[in-house]
């Protein structure tokens, strides 16, 4: 897929926004605080239905009463499709061509388009959430059917923990025999998250590790690894859970929460043996981040028979200037949308890139202009 024009108006910084990139990587320079990561906000909105930072109304520029954002996608085969979002303060509408969608969820998937940024250095170096949240975001770029059982479980868990924390002075039997249903939902819904996210990790990996060492130039070993909460028994999550959540019932029952099952999973980066979490430098983790939104984009790419947009929001950051050219290079002939504040590092690290290259420029108040090589 590629994005041919993106088009705004009354959007965070913009009063108009015109945007047309081209197919191969497209570097956007400007200043700080210029509308570099709203542009790619923008784009995003017509491929989730949402931004990424904030509530929905935050998105209308300030003072502003309705907002909108239009996409020009050419996906596989060359069909021409448009995302339209019309913003209010309390309401959005979706349409895509002229069918209005029912709801958000509607809209995921359709148009891939993967995101990176400084943000993703919780996956790196945060809590564990970042990391799950990493693996559910592909998994459900990859199938529409596993947000949905994630979305099962999430509230199956809710409901479980309502009860747990309303019940906590209950007989104890009487508990048991209540939350019954909701546990035997966890284990349903959780095996199936659980033999996912084990099947993707074995597939990410060899990825990952090809992707770290085109960029360091080196292969440092890096290594992922799924550590689900609860391990499976004999081949079943099913059985670990069920076996594990009778085990707990005691203490689930005196701290009012439900202590086990995937939504506590962890995927475990490695390099060079030990833990990235830890140890690594803000290089090493930046690497790593990038090396798997770039096997990300493989899979789907590869699964889906149609290669998502990239966007990679100020890709150079904490990137010394060989790694950073070899980023480039590593994106292949994919569109890519990546923003710098540093245009001098730009014009430098180009130099070592073919294929299709656009330079623009954004400017507050003036939005995006393509500017010379
Ligand atoms: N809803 C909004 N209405 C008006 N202005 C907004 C809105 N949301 C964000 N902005 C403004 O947009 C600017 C930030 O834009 P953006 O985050 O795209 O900058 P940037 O070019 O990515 O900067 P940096 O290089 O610092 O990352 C800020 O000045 C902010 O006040
Ligand atoms: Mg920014």
């Amino acid at each position: 897929m590629v994005i041919r024009r993106i088009e705004a108006g009354n959007f965070r910084s913009y009063d108009e926004l015109v945007f047309e990139p081209v197919a191969g990587l497209n570097l956007v320079v400007g200043k700080n605080a210029s509308g570099k990561t709203n542009l790619l906000e923008a784009i995003y909105l017509c491929a989730y239905g949402k931004g990424f930072r904030g509530a929905d109304a935050d998105l209308l520029k300030r003072g502003r009463e309705r907002a909108h954002v239009e996409a020009n996608f050419r996906v596989g085969g060359g069909v021409d499709r448009t995302v339209r979002v019309e913003l209010r303060r309390r309401t959005k509408e979706i349409a895509v061509g002229n069918k209005r969608l029912a709801k958000r969820q509607d809209l995921v998937g359709q148009f891939p388009v993967v995101l990176s940024g400084a943000w993703d250095f919780d996956i790196a170096a945060g809590d564990p959430k970042a990391r799950r949240k990493y693996l559910d975001g592909l998994l459900g770029l990859l199938s529409p059917a596993y947000l949905a059982t994630l979305r099962d479980y999430l509230r199956a868990l809710k409901q479980r923990n309502l009860l747990l924390t309303e019940m906590r002075e209950a007989d104890p039997a009487r508990l048991r025999e209540k939350i019954e249903p909701w546990t035997e939902s966890l284990i349903g819904y959780g095996s199936l998250l659980c033999a996912r996210r084990e099947a993707i990790v074995g597939e990410l990996r060899e990825r990952v590790r090809r992707y770290y060492t085109t960029i360091a130039g080196a292969d440092e070993g890096v290594d992922l690894e799924y550590v689900p909460n609860v391990r499976a028994v004999e081949g079943s999550y099913a059985d670990g859970l069920r076996r594990r959540f009778g085990e707990l019932f005691e203490k689930e029952r005196r701290r009012g929460l439900t202590l086990a099952g995937p939504h506590l999973d962890e995927l475990l980066i490695q390099v060079g043996g030990v833990e990235l979490r830890r140890f690594g430098s803000r290089g090493e983790q930046k690497t790593a981040v990038l090396a798997l939104r770039l096997a990300q984009v493989e899979m789907i790419a590869e699964k889906r028979g149609e290669r998502p947009v990239l966007l990679l929001d100020d890709v150079f950051s904490d990137l010394d200037i060989r790694r950073a050219e070899r980023v480039l290079r590593a994106v292949g002939d994919l569109q890519v949308v990546a923003t710098s504040a540093e245009e001098e590092r730009v014009r430098e690290v180009k130099g070592g890139v073919e294929g299709i290259v656009g330079l623009f420029r954004v400017e507050k108040g003036a939005g995006v202009q393509e500017i010379s090589l």
